[in-house]
């Protein structure tokens, strides 16, 4: 364990923005993890855990201690005869745990092909695509505390999870670092086809089959289609989230944007795609020299080279402007600036 410093974080965050570390440290195992947070040297500095760095936008150099957790292995724990649990270290990539569990037909995780980042960074957001969400397999997580350094567990309900929310985000903000999680994968598959295009995706790739391969082959298809590859073209996913407004302000703004799209979340409210909004005010494929709006999915900032995070902040904020004074609607962002 090499404690670097002034370490490029360009590698480490799939904006692919150039910034440094005062330190930085990777972590292979708890008890590595233990033994920084004991070192006196670093135990009044600020620290920054990071999964795949997908979910954040470095605005300047970090001027603390950013630690990677790489921690490794998935396996099986326990099985019976509806379910097989399977348990992956916070730093598996979350796509190749998907990839693994498609292979080994447990089901349940293959609408969520493709979501970049880590198995520990997906609990935090409840991460979720085309109509499932984490919270729907998930089994357990287990965090270290990082005032006590003992690992505790987290069932469902201890999580709060939320869309593209749980407790780790709010009240236990900064005071956990997830280690491993635990999901409850299905022996008989319930395939989830109706949301989005999947059904249409199935149907132009020929495929009239349902197997836990053939929907995650049409999610990756889907998802590479519309979302630029982070490894091409810097980015985080969604920027923002999909804003939740009243039904009243929904009908609304239906008198004069008569084909705003809308998913019901109960009786007084809906959900709008903030895509949709930010392509209405005129955003979608903007570009200003190295930064922008993806030219195929208005919910997603780019960075086409060397653009930089204060760059792409001010984006977002003019962005935010926009839609406010066009439909009266609060954008919130899903990336979490650092
Ligand atoms: N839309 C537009 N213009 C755009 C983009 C979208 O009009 O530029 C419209 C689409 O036509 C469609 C609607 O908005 O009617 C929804 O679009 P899409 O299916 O692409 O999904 P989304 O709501 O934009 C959400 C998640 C994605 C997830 C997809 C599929 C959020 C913030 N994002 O996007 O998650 O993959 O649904 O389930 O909830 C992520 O969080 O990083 C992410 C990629």
């Amino acid at each position: 364990m090499t404690i670097q410093q002034n370490f490029s974080l360009k590698s480490y965050n799939t904006f692919g923005i150039e910034a440094t570390a005062k330190f930085f440290v990777e972590i292979q195992s708890v008890e590595e993890l233990r033994h920084i947070l004991q070192n006196s040297d670093y135990q009044s500095i600020d620290k920054l855990f990071l999964g795949g760095g997908s979910n954040i936008l470095l605005t300047k150099n970090y001027e603390g201690l950013v630690v990677k957790i790489n921690l490794k292995g998935i396996k099986k724990i326990f099985e019976n005869d509806s379910y097989s649990y399977i348990q992956a270290g916070a730093g598996e990539i979350w796509h190749e745990l998907v990839m693994y569990c498609v292979e080994n037909q447990y089901a349940g995780m293959e609408n969520l092909s493709l979501i970049p980042g880590t198995v520990g960074a997906a609990p935090m957001q409840n991460i979720g695509a085309y109509g499932v969400e984490i919270k729907d397999i998930f089994e357990e997580l287990q965090a270290l505390n990082l005032e006590t350094l003992e690992i505790e567990t987290f069932k469902v309900n201890d999580c709060h999870f939320g869309y593209r929310e749980s407790v780790f985000k709010h009240q236990f903000k900064g005071k956990y670092v997830i280690t491993s999680v635990t999901f409850k994968l299905n022996k008989i598959p319930d395939y989830k086809v109706a949301y989005g295009d999947i059904q249409k995706t199935l149907e132009e790739m020929n495929i009239f089959e349902l197997s836990i391969k053939t929907i995650s082959d049409a999610v990756v298809s889907i998802r590479k289609s519309k979302l630029p590859d982070p490894a091409e073209i810097g980015n985080s996913g969604s920027f923002f989230k999909n804003p939740e407004i009243s039904k009243v302000q929904y009908e609304e703004i239906k008198t004069k944007f008569e084909h705003i799209p809308s998913y019901p979340i109960n009786e007084t409210t809906v959900k709008v795609p903030a895509g949709w909004l930010i392509e209405q005010a005129g955003w979608k494929g903007f570009r200003d020299g190295e930064i922008g709006v993806h030219t195929r999915q208005a919910l997603v900032l780019v960075n086409y080279g060397g653009g930089t995070g204060e760059q792409i902040k001010g984006l977002s904020v003019k962005i935010q402007a926009s839609v406010l004074e066009k439909f009266g609607i609060s954008l919130s962002t899903e990336v979490n600036f650092i």
